[in-house]
């Protein structure tokens, strides 16, 4: 309850000093988290990638769910946040990079995720850095893998359309604000 509240209030001092960034006064309820993964098959993934891991909130439950020998890429681009999940998250199968999502390839050595998890606050984001990170998903995702978004409206329904052959929406009521949840799979064609 205590790291809970703590962890509420590291995710408020990031909101304050950078609100475009983290684009979110609270972490995603752990409902609201469920509701995300179980959209993947995360027990047969081999590689999963997390952007925008913030305090941990669908890191620890990745974690609970991939298989022993899985890996867990998780990109934090606060240094701080990217520290706290290192020194919390003491699991041999996850790696924290403190980096900008845009520069994910750089740290998968030429592999596809099977699951890719993002949080990042797509609508607050710069136009051009929005692009850049959107235009990267279906690229690091395996042909037979899906990418996971999670957003606080449907206006990246479009982006993930004009990117993902299908992209499947579910709501999940119990986060504040409520949250718009996209499975999204398949390649689009010549433009991947
Ligand atoms: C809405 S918060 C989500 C945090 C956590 N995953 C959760 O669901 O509670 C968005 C997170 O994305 C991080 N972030 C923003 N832009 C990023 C980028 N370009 N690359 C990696 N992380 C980024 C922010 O620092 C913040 O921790």
């Amino acid at each position: 309850m205590i790291s809970q509240l703590t962890d509420r209030l590291r995710f408020l001092r990031a909101f304050v000093t950078n609100p475009r960034q983290v684009g979110a006064i609270l972490p995603t309820s752990r409902w609201a988290v469920r509701d995300m993964l179980d959209l993947a098959d995360l027990p047969a993934a081999g590689l999963v990638v997390e952007l925008g891991a913030g305090t941990g909130s669908q890191t620890g439950e990745i974690l609970a769910r991939l298989g022993p020998d899985a890996r867990l890429v998780a990109l934090e681009i606060d240094p701080q946040l990217a520290k706290l999940l290192g020194e919390r998250y003491q699991d041999p199968r996850l790696t924290v990079v403190c980096d900008s999502a845009e520069f994910l390839d750089a740290h998968l050595d030429g592999s596809l995720a099977d699951v890719v998890v993002s949080a990042l606050p797509y609508t607050s984001l710069e136009p051009g850095l929005r692009r850049r990170i959107l235009d990267v998903l279906p690229k690091a995702t395996a042909p037979q893998g899906v990418t996971l978004v999670i957003q606080y409206s449907p206006l990246m329904q479009g982006e993930l359309r004009r990117r993902f052959a299908s992209v499947r929406r579910r709501v999940s009521p119990w986060n504040v604000p409520p949250a718009f949840l996209f499975a999204c799979t398949g390649p689009t064609g010549p433009a991947r």
